[in-house]
């Protein structure tokens, strides 16, 4: 679980990267809508970290429930 947790983490950092991203393009496109690729670009990461953080969460409530 150590590998998904850090997996998790860095992929929680290009997340926040490509968010920023959409702020500043959508700053600088002067009330334009930025280019689909960047409006889209959150959206890989965030899968991923649903993908990793849903078994992270689950993980212990499982755990617990076989120590009964
Ligand atoms: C999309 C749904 C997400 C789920 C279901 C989820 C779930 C979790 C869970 C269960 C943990 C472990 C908490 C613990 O036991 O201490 C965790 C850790 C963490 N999450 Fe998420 N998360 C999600 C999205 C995000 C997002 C959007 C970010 C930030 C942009 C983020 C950043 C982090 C970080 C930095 C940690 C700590 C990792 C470490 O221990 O180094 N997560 N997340």
């Amino acid at each position: 679980m150590n590998f998904v947790r850090t997996f998790h983490r860095w992929v929680s950092a290009a997340f926040t990267l490509t968010f920023l991203a959409n702020l500043v393009a959508m700053a600088l496109s002067g009330g334009q809508q930025p280019p689909a690729w960047v409006t889209y670009s959150p959206l890989l990461p965030l899968l991923l970290l649903l993908g990793t953080g849903l078994p992270m969460l689950v993980q212990p409530l499982l755990k617990g429930s076989k120590e009964k």
